[in-house]
């Protein structure tokens, strides 16, 4: 490539100018390579073991996902295997310019209990799965171009999570390189202390590591970067370091005319702080940071002086199919239906979230309820976070903040969901005090929250008290009285609703059963567990308390576990919930586990978008129901909805006025019935064809949907969410597998089998249908349909090219797609 050496010695000065070595040497993806066996390993730890025969794989990874299901494990926690021991093992050199630096290696999750050698030296312990990591392991590697080997035991226990939690590394892992002196782990700390339209007062803390033998005099730099990455300020000064200490560095700087960070126009600063000694760069370090105000009072919940309500729902951390390693697509797709859906703030229930989900909310302009724990001392199953709390949850909980604090999506703390401590009248206030006193030496400029479930215990009891804004799970009949009875404490509904569905599945005649045969729930969207109520209620409790800061709906997406109505008694229960297998993930999303939209997801967003929308149910398949009434649904943000079945109208109905009756039946209310203005109905005698809705706006039609009693299915249609993705062996690509009729009307009640077959530059990573009570593999090349459709995801390689997906079903016209990867 290089005619002389004078032209090469030429370049690799230019290379080094504009790429000096701390850019290269720092932050190194250690995601590649690793080893894995699922077992106890004895001597697993020592540099010298032969792993040749354990798996090649790399990060990140969730071994439980790969199955299979099985009823010898809790379908509570998804009945997948997480728990037993898992070893990683990495073997790698250290690059030669690391010589003379600093080495540490970071595990951003690592689900659980992980303890962690290098070349067979323990380096340390970290129970928590949920919250990342790093070590200083300089002292421990070969410098000298010999192998090192790092070894991570992880021993996940059963019955320590009310929910699937995954097991593995399965977040990213990192190997940062870097001089002595160097900013320290999550060592920035960005906050905006005055904000107006015309400046904000930017300051920057930074906490500088001196690693080395000697004091060290430095000079601090931060530049400040505009969202378009233009330069907006500079300011610097100098720090002393005494040898082997820390120091905080506090500068100002002023931003003109800054960009907020807001729902719609989520503007993202960036400060780059620069480490320089005897006047050379020896270490940089980046912080995304937005500007916007927060404010909370009695009144409600302000976002750049607005009043904003909390349209939210809860997630867990799995992907479905995917398990629970991280996907930064599966995450964007995920919240980006959240947002179709109408949603604004994401409570992380009840766990810190990876950090790509937070990068995301930052980028799509959500707010983040972050949430530490769903447990304190007192255990909710036998081997949870009870068992740590009282020698980590100081340690947890101010990682999480301190990794977290710079996400301007973030706006409040949560230190607990449904914490036991609540009915222990005396002391529980007591921890809640203390974990809230955490968080405020940690962050000032947000506040703390908590999910309670038992009003009024905790309120009468001192522990409400203890954070800034109190989250009541599940009582919007309450919220009235708390507002009289404690009118200094704000709230929200920090869990709300809790109803249960499967995705196209209708039993007739309604009915508030508790569970019925087929292991589904009827998608009228009534039936959920003692504590639950339709969405409706919470609407309706919403407007009448209009202080109260808005709902978390439990949940946006399905997840793995909780089957909830089947197989288990309620929240506390301990042990197994078995009984209904193979019922094993939830039924509460208002989108299903692939991501497909549930009825519930229209309700919703009926309520929370304003763009025109109309949605009916149930299906138009009802063979053998001629002439007999079907109660049909429309969940629309329109003025008013026509239904016309066969071109004649069934009548105009307005919403707001024309009720539709609704079974309810939970804890602590009493009326069995409710009046819902937020669902319009029409009671259909059945006759196959076409049934119509049109919706109308000030009078004027707005928009119409059309549903066609479907023909035999006859043939396969496949589409993709993107035709282009990263070739970077990460993207993904979701394809939607619809079994249709001859005339390409969806067959509702399809369940043909599915066979795939994929070619090309990527690899079918899972399969899925949305059905909760199935034990058929996430991980195979086949699937059936469930209420006529199903998915396949398949991730790109890293080679650019395209991928090909058959789709053949045996009596079925198949279908192929293509998918180009760059
Ligand atoms: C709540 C709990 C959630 C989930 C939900 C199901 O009480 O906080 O984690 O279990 O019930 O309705």
């Amino acid at each position: 490539m290089f005619k002389s050496t004078l032209s090469r010695l030429a370049f690799l000065m230019l290379y080094a100018l504009y790429f000096p070595t701390w850019a290269q040497a720092q932050d190194l993806n250690f995601n590649k390579g690793w080893r894995f066996y699922n077992a106890k390993a004895e001597g697993a730890e020592k540099p010298d073991f032969d792993d040749s025969q354990w798996r090649a794989l790399d990060l990140p990874h969730d071994w439980a996902i790969e199955g299979p299901f099985d009823v010898k494990y809790n379908a509570r926690s998804g009945g997948l295997p997480f728990h037993g021991t898992g070893w990683y093992r990495k073997t790698f050199k250290v690059p030669a310019s690391a010589t003379g630096q600093k080495v540490r290696i970071e595990f951003e999750g690592a689900m659980y209990n992980a303890h962690v050698w290098v070349n067979g030296q323990f380096v340390g312990n970290r129970p928590f799965g949920y919250i990342g990591f790093e070590y200083d392991i300089t002292d421990k590697l070969h410098f000298d171009g010999t192998d090192n080997v790092v070894a991570v035991r992880l021993t996940p226990e059963d019955l320590s999570s009310r929910w699937y939690p995954g097991a593995g590394l399965y977040r990213s892992v990192w190997l940062k390189i870097d001089a002595p002196i160097h900013v320290a782990h999550w060592g920035t700390n960005v906050t905006t202390p005055t904000v107006s339209d015309a400046k904000a007062v930017v300051q920057v803390e930074t906490t500088v590591q001196n690693s080395s033998s000697q004091s060290a005099e430095v000079v601090v730099r931060q530049a400040f970067f505009s969202p378009s990455n233009e330069p907006v300020g500079e300011v610097e000064e100098s720090l002393t370091l005494p040898a082997g200490t820390s120091a905080v560095s506090g500068l100002y700087a002023n931003i003109q005319k800054p960009l907020r960070w807001d729902l719609e126009t989520p503007s993202l600063y960036k400060a780059v702080t620069t480490i320089l000694k005897d006047g050379k760069e020896i270490d940089r370090y980046e912080t995304r940071f937005g500007i916007r105000t927060i404010r909370y009072t009695t009144e409600g919940f302000y976002l750049n002086d607005r009043l904003v309500r909390f349209n939210g729902v809860c997630l867990h951390h799995d992907n479905g199919a995917l398990g629970a390693a991280v996907y930064r697509r599966a995450d964007e797709r995920k919240l980006q239906i959240m947002k179709d859906m109408g949603v604004n703030a994401i409570r992380t229930s009840h766990n810190p979230p990876s950090r790509e989900l937070l990068e995301l909310c930052d980028e799509m302009g959500l707010m983040v309820l972050d949430e530490a724990f769903d447990v304190w001392k007192i255990p909710k199953v036998p081997n949870g976070y009870n068992l740590f709390f009282e020698e980590w949850a100081e340690r947890d909980l101010k990682d999480m903040i301190r990794r977290d604090r710079n996400h301007p999506s973030i706006v409040m703390w949560s230190i607990g969901n449904e914490i036991l401590e609540q009915a222990d009248k005396k002391n529980g206030w007591k921890k809640a005090q203390m974990l809230n006193e955490y968080v405020k030496q940690m962050d000032l400029t947000r506040p703390s929250s908590a999910g309670f479930n038992n009003y009024p215990g905790p309120f009468d009891f001192n522990m409400a008290q203890q954070v800034d804004i109190a989250g009541m799970n599940y009582k919007p009949s309450k919220y009235s009285e708390e507002i009289e009875n404690y009118p200094g404490l704000p709230i929200y509904g920090s869990e709300t609703s809790s109803v249960t569905s499967s995705r196209g599945v209708y039993h007739l005649p309604i009915e508030k059963y508790k569970t019925h045969e087929s292991k589904q729930v009827t998608s009228y969207d009534i039936i959920g567990p003692p504590w639950a109520y339709p969405p409706d209620i919470e609407f309706h409790f919403q407007e009448l308390n209009p202080k109260v800061m808005g709902e978390f709906v439990w949940t946006g997406f399905d997840y793995l576990g909780e089957p909830t109505p089947y197989g288990g008694k309620d929240n506390s229960t301990n042990g197994y919930w078995n009984a209904d297998w193979p019922a094993r993930s939830s039924y509460f999303g208002a989108v299903d586990l692939c991501g497909f939209p549930k009825d519930r997801f229209y309700l919703y967003q009926s309520q929370w978008t304003t763009k025109p929308m109309i949605h009916l149910l149930p299906h138009w398949n009802w063979k053998g129901m001629e002439g007999k009434n079907i109660p049909v649904y429309c969940y629309t943000n329109c003025d008013e909805a026509e239904l016309f079945l066969n071109g004649k109208s069934l009548g105009r109905k307005v919403k707001g006025k024309d009720l539709t009756e609704i079974l309810i039946d939970f804890s602590r209310y009493e009326p069995k019935t409710f009046q819902s203005k937020y669902r319009l109905s029409w009671d259909v005698p059945y006759q196959p064809g076409t049934l119509k809705v049109v919706g109308y706006k000030a009078g004027k039609v707005a928009l119409e949907q059309t549903m066609v009693t479907a023909g035999k299915p006859a043939k396969i249609s496949l589409s993709v969410d993107r035709p282009e993705i990263d070739a970077d062996g990460r993207d993904l690509a979701y394809v939607t597998i619809r079994i249709e009729d001859k005339d390409g009307n969806l067959c509702p009640e399809a369940d043909n089998l599915v066979d795939f077959d994929l070619q090309g530059a990527g690899e079918l990573v899972a399969v899925d249908n949305g059905n909760a009570a199935t034990v058929e593999s996430f991980q195979a090349s086949y699937r059936k349909a469930f209420s006529g459709q199903c998915l396949a995801i398949l991730r790109a390689s890293e080679h650019s090219g395209q991928m090909t997906l058959k789709a053949t079903s045996k009596k079925l016209k198949g279908a192929e797609i293509v998918i180009q990867t760059k």
